[in-house]
Parts: structure tokens; sequence; C-alpha cells
């Protein structure tokens, strides 16, 4: 099973970004934590961030019959993002949706509009960096029986 990890806009930032909302792991911390728990279960991932909305498009094309799953937080694109939507539509590959806060508990109306989780098996949200890891579990059950 290889999955790949998509990040998007401002998530390079994590560590030094609003730590009371996104806890104070930076990203590559973040990824070494992924790394082990996915070893749990064998599955190898890989990682991509861009805070370029194209090159997070180009990432999910590349993935098509390269990758058996993606797990993708677009980041504020998933308020705003048709193009990411219709780029996860356009590819075999299955996606789940992760956000390190509770977007529905979030002090901004707009973050409850999520455009890109209608083209993923579902969201994970809420629960920092372990929403990542919950994501890994998601992708075992939703692939055993
Ligand atoms: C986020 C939530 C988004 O609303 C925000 O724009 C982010 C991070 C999260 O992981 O909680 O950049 O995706």
């Amino acid at each position: 099973m290889k999955i790949s990890i998509i990040n998007g806009p401002n998530l390079n930032m994590l560590g030094a970004r609003e730590p009371e909302i996104y806890g104070d792991l930076t990203l590559e911390r973040i990824n070494n934590e992924i790394i082990e728990y996915a070893g749990k279960y064998g599955y190898v991932v890989e990682f991509f961030q861009s805070n370029i909305e194209g090159e997070i498009i180009n990432k999910i094309h590349s993935l098509n019959n390269s990758a058996d799953f993606i797990i993708i937080n677009p980041g504020a694109y998933t308020h705003t993002s048709v193009a990411i939507y219709d780029a996860l539509k356009s590819v075999s590959v299955k996606s789940i949706e992760v956000h390190l806060s509770n977007l529905h508990s979030r002090a901004e109306e707009f973050r409850k509009k999520c455009l890109t989780t209608g083209a993923c098996l579902g969201q994970i949200s809420g629960f920092g960096y372990k929403s990542y890891l919950l994501a890994i579990d998601a992708v075992y059950l939703s692939t055993t029986k």
C-alpha cells in the first residue's frame, strides 16, 4: 500500500503558525509520526506540500495509477477550490481529507463550507496531528472487511 500525503498552503508553517489552533509540531515532525504509524500497517508513505494550487493539482494527476491512496489536507483551498475538487475526481486513486482543527467549531463561518470534501471518501477534522494518523486507520478500515 502506497499512500501519498498532500498538504496545501501554509501547512509548511506548522509549529510556528497559530500553535494554539494547530499545535506546536512542525510538518517534518508530523511526517515522522505518520511514517512510524503507517509502518505498523506496513504502508509506505510519501509527502508533498505546496502553497500553489496548480502544483497540488499536478501532484494529484501524477498519482493516477501510481498511488493506492491520497491523504490530503488542502488547507484554505478546502473552502475555495473547485479545481482541486475536480482533480481529486479525475484520478482513480481514493482520497481522505484531514484537518488538524475542527472546522465546524472554528470562529470563521467560511471554514464550515468545504468544497473539496465531496471528492473524498470522508473527512477527519479536529484531532490535531493525529487526524493524519486516524486517516491511516481509515485507509486500513476502508480496504479491509
Ligand atoms: C486547516 C483548516 C483550514 O481552514 C485552514 O485554512 C488551514 C488548516 C486545518 O488543518 O485545520 O490552513 O486545513
